[in-house]
């Protein structure tokens, strides 16, 4: 007597068109999956989010960028670094089409520095390599990070969020001097490069 086929792999194919039934039961099948898969996602995503107090801005500061050159802040004096008087030094720019202002900052090394930038325009990007300072500069916001430098040089400053045709050209500098060098620096030589 032969023994009828026991396992998946042994039955014979099904002969000709597969039945309704199964074609039905198969997508079915697929369907609760992929609707379970996106459900756990979600319910991840909106756990995490709570549970994590993750958030798109680590920052959200609102500001007004039709007048930021006229009062506030961002005012062309209040650019460039400031040293705050628990010896950590603040930074301000902002960042437009297509440049940062100022186009070098001076800043100590060895103490918490701050940055503060926001946008005049577009959105554009702030991006310090081999630090932990990147960030999105969005128009109506300011955009705060804060680092500390723990070797002196420049660092390169480029734009990484597209803003438009001069994008590419869009580079500044960050400029890492020992503390006693810019303790001893003007405020000229804080907002720019150029006294060096
Ligand atoms: Cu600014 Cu790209």
């Amino acid at each position: 007597m032969v023994e009828p086929p026991s396992g998946p792999l042994q039955r014979p194919l099904p002969d000709g068109t597969v039945p309704e039934r199964v074609v039905v039961q198969t997508e079915e099948r697929w369907l609760t999956i992929m609707v379970a898969m996106l459900v756990t996602m979600i319910v991840i995503m909106v756990l995490t989010s709570f549970i994590g107090a993750l958030h798109p801005a680590s920052n959200v500061e609102v500001i007004d960028s039709r007048t930021l050159h006229l009062k506030g802040e961002f005012v062309e004096s209040n650019l460039g670094t400031a040293l705050e008087p628990d010896g950590s030094a603040t930074v301000r720019l902002i960042a437009l089409q297509y440049d940062f202002v100022p186009r070098c900052l001076v800043v100590p090394a060895q103490v918490p520095v701050r940055f503060r930038l926001t946008s005049d325009d577009v959105i554009h990007g702030f991006l310090l390599p081999n630090t932990n300072i990147n960030t999105m500069v969005v128009p109506g916001f300011v955009a705060e990070v804060r680092t500390r430098f723990s070797r002196t040089g420049d660092y390169l400053m480029p734009c990484h969020e597209y803003c438009g045709l001069g994008h590419q050209a869009m580079w500044a500098r960050v400029r890492v001097v020992p503390w006693d060098q810019f303790a001893h620096q003007g405020l000229l030589g804080r907002t720019s490069c150029a006294a060096q």
